[in-house]
């Protein structure tokens, strides 16, 4: 364990050498005093939770808990990890009483929703319990999991529990990761692989009981194989499934299925405090690390957990608490740190459920996975800033993005139960409580009814689910939203005009990605420039890789100006990051250059991922070299709906909807203002501005999307039509209500 002690400040000194330029401004902003206020006392709705005045409690080893004071300075024995023994550990869950009642339930209901609060039981004990009553002789008994973590680290423990190795009774199977074997009878998986599972054996025929864990989530996956098992269990009588849920959403689940019965696990939690900002936080990342800091040295025993939204803030938490601690120096005790998130290596995972060592306190600074999918014991505090980052759909950019936004009151209370897990616990809502009443919704919108269906329509057609509209959803999206996504995906030649998968649309569905972003990708293999265009998507999807300090604008813009490339924005992007490779990937270069390098390794990273599909599909990667015209080309295959020409009176016209749109400023190509432009995304500021703009021939829209142009007889048309002698189509927004191109036809 001094092992990984080392290993853990080697990554966390890797991570700042990362991060040196973000690091001296956070040094700075250290405040010197760490009080807080903190709102009075107001009992939540719920009853549970009591409220109560934190005084803010100054900086120094005086104030320090007698605990603490004991532990300081004394040894600590690392790497006995005292632990009651594993079997007495799985009686004490309060799912353990109930087993012969849900053993009793199963068996008489085809379906059941059990609802029980996080770390009561159900993800690792309900396949144990139904195992041993005899459920695998019959088939295997499959558990599904939102996320992949959750998979992973779940199938370690109920093996661990269940006396096998890994991957023999119990395994777990998450994408590009299969880790069962011929005697599996217990197997985790992510709710995608098994909707996999069932393109592939619509019967699922070698299970013989499904549980759809954590279906509170709400994902698109867990969404589809709702509606898929809801078939299915009609067909498969002997076939059982079991929807969990640690909130309140049974009897909507219950509704959906036929009315089922509800089994409640008791909930054995203890009162948590909630203690809510005074004032609304501008920065709440850091009022969370002095939140942290001041937990730490006020308050007794008991770890803390941090929610933020993804990897990168995580990161920069854990590395500014690093700092701070230090700087806070020898007399305070030690704060042992661990981030968690999905990407963080395996070795990294299981250390977060290691109980911090007899006197020592630990911090988790997680995502949104830590909130009901993985259970960590030990928690007393918990930190809320309010946030998540969700995928949204953005109609102005025709895509979805992750974008941070603030949670339910049901991720609320779900966040504040991790703190009375083993015992009395404190919740820190850093958003005041008017806020938390009047501004956050009650439930979070489920997946389906949130993003942009393009991508979804796309995998459902992959799936052979051709009736979409028809589909039985719990929450259907509107028909509007599918038509559209379908009249999309006709355009980009991944359906024909039944409205069925095309070959380009079956590999278009192998890549986690939009399906314009998809297209393009495929049409560089075709056009041969695959090379660069990999890198492009990565880099668009990295989002702003220039700097732009407020001290130094017009260096800043000098050294982008050196990167323009008359071409455009995306050929100046793929310019970026050759130069960045060109010089084996360095930090200094790019600080010297104004290009932030997290942005750069995020796009780096992209395009392994993007690298490992295309090889598994053994799709060619092949340069251009100075051909730049077929990358070009490639772009408008996958954006050709983002055309625009420019507005003899002022600005540009998309071509599309005809609206009036301007090239930003920041653009290599805002000088020359060519005729012709396909840009990457609209952003409104004060303007409506195309971001990303690469200069195009017309001549490509209509051979590379003839299904979306047309060039037109200019003696049969308007002035304005005359100009543009392109047109799309037909109007996407003309017809909202009929999928023309599958009605032609019939
Ligand atoms: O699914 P639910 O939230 O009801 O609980 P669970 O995931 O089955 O967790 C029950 C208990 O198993 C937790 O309280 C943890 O103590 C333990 N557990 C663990 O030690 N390691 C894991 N990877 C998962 C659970
Ligand atoms: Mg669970």
């Amino acid at each position: 364990l001094s092992r990984a002690a080392s290993l853990q400040t080697a990554l966390v000194k890797e991570r700042r050498d990362i991060r040196s330029q973000e690091h001296r401004a956070l040094l700075d902003s250290i405040p010197k005093d760490l009080n807080r206020p903190w709102e009075d006392p107001v009992p939540d709705a719920g009853g549970r939770y009591l409220a109560h005045e934190l005084r803010g409690i100054g900086l120094s080893a005086q104030c320090m808990p007698e605990w603490k004071k004991e532990a300081y300075g004394k040894t600590v024995m690392f790497g006995k990890r005292s632990r009651i023994p594993i079997q007495e550990q799985r009686q004490s869950l309060p799912i353990y009483r109930l087993k012969k009642e849900l053993i009793e339930a199963v068996h008489r209901n085809q379906v059941l929703v059990v609802i029980g609060e996080t770390g009561s039981g159900k993800t690792t004990q309900v396949t144990q319990y139904l195992a041993e009553a005899g459920y695998t002789t019959g088939g295997k008994i499959a558990c599904t999991q939102p996320r992949r973590v959750a998979a992973e680290s779940v199938a370690k423990r109920v093996a661990e529990e269940f006396g096998c190795r890994l991957g023999e009774e119990v395994g777990y199977s998450i994408r590009f990761d299969d880790n069962t074997g011929p005697g599996t009878v217990i197997k985790y998986m992510t709710d995608g692989m098994l909707l996999r599972e069932i393109m592939i054996d619509s019967n699922l025929s070698s299970y013989s009981v499904v549980m759809l864990d954590e279906a509170h989530e709400r994902t698109i996956y867990t969404d589809i194989l709702f509606g898929m098992l809801k078939q299915l269990i009609r067909r498969r009588t002997d076939l059982k499934l079991i929807v969990t849920s640690a909130t309140l959403d049974a009897e909507k689940f219950s509704g959906y299925f036929f009315d089922c019965n509800i089994l409640t696990i008791p909930g054995r939690t203890y009162p948590v405090e909630i203690l809510y900002a005074k004032e609304a936080e501008s920065d709440y990342m850091d009022a969370a690390l002095i939140t942290v800091l001041q937990i730490h040295l006020s308050e007794p025993e008991g770890d803390i957990l941090l929610f933020l939204t993804g990897q990168e803030e995580i990161d920069h938490a854990c590395n500014s608490l690093h700092e701070r601690m230090k700087l806070l120096g020898k007399d305070v005790p030690d704060l042992l740190i661990n981030p968690v998130y999905s990407a963080l290596p395996t070795e990294m995972q299981s250390k977060i459920f290691e109980p911090a060592p007899p006197g020592k306190r630990k911090v988790i600074v997680a995502t949104n996975i830590a909130e009901a999918s993985i259970t960590i014991d030990g928690i007393c505090y918990v930190v809320d800033p309010g946030f998540a980052k969700l995928n949204v759909y953005n109609p102005k950019r025709g895509l979805d993005s992750l974008v941070i936004t603030p949670i339910s009151q049901a991720s609320a209370k779900q966040r504040a139960g991790r703190a009375g897990r083993t015992g009395p616990g404190k919740c820190y809502r850093l958003y005041t409580e008017s806020a938390y009443r009047n501004e956050m919704p009650p439930t979070t919108t489920p997946e389906i009814q949130r993003i942009n269906l393009g991508w979804t329509v796309l995998n459902m057609k992959a799936m052979g689910i051709n009736e979409l509209v028809s589909f039985d959803f719990m929450d259907p999206p509107a028909p509007q939203a599918l038509i559209s996504a379908m009249e999309q995906l006709y355009s980009l030649g991944a359906l024909d005009e039944e409205g069925l998968l095309t070959k380009l649309g079956r590999k278009m569905a192998e890549f986690p990605q939009e399906p314009p972003l998809s297209k393009m990708l495929l049409a560089s293999v075709d056009l041969g420039c695959s090379d660069e265009i990999v890198t492009i998507i990565a880099m668009v999807q990295t989002g702003n890789v220039f700097y732009r300090p407020r001290e130094k604008q017009a260096q800043a813009d000098r050294r982008r100006g050196n990167f323009f490339q008359p071409e455009g924005d995306h050929i100046t992007l793929l310019t970026v990051y050759q130069a960045w490779k060109a010089k084996q990937f360095s930090g200094p270069w790019c600080f010297e250059n104004f290009l932030q390098i997290t942005s750069l390794r995020r796009a780096q990273d992209v395009r392994k991922q993007l690298l490992e599909i295309m090889d598994r599909h053994k799709l060619d990667v092949v340069s251009a070299g100075n051909d730049l015209m077929k990358v070009r080309k490639a772009i408008t295959a996958g954006f050709f709906f983002n055309a625009a020409r420019k507005d003899p009176q002022e600005g540009y016209r998309t071509i599309a909807d005809h609206q009036q749109v301007y090239i930003h400023p920041s653009s290599a190509l805002f000088h020359q203002q060519p005729e012709w432009v396909i840009y990457n995304e609209i952003v409104m500021t004060t303007k409506e501005y195309m971001r990303e703009v690469t200069a195009i021939n017309p001549s490509w829209l209509v051979e590379l999307a003839p299904r979306f142009y047309r060039s037109v007889d200019s003696t049969k048309m308007s002035k304005r039509k005359r100009q543009e002698r392109i047109e799309p189509l037909y109007d996407r927004y003309d017809e909202p209500n009929s999928w023309r191109l599958s009605k032609r036809r019939g």
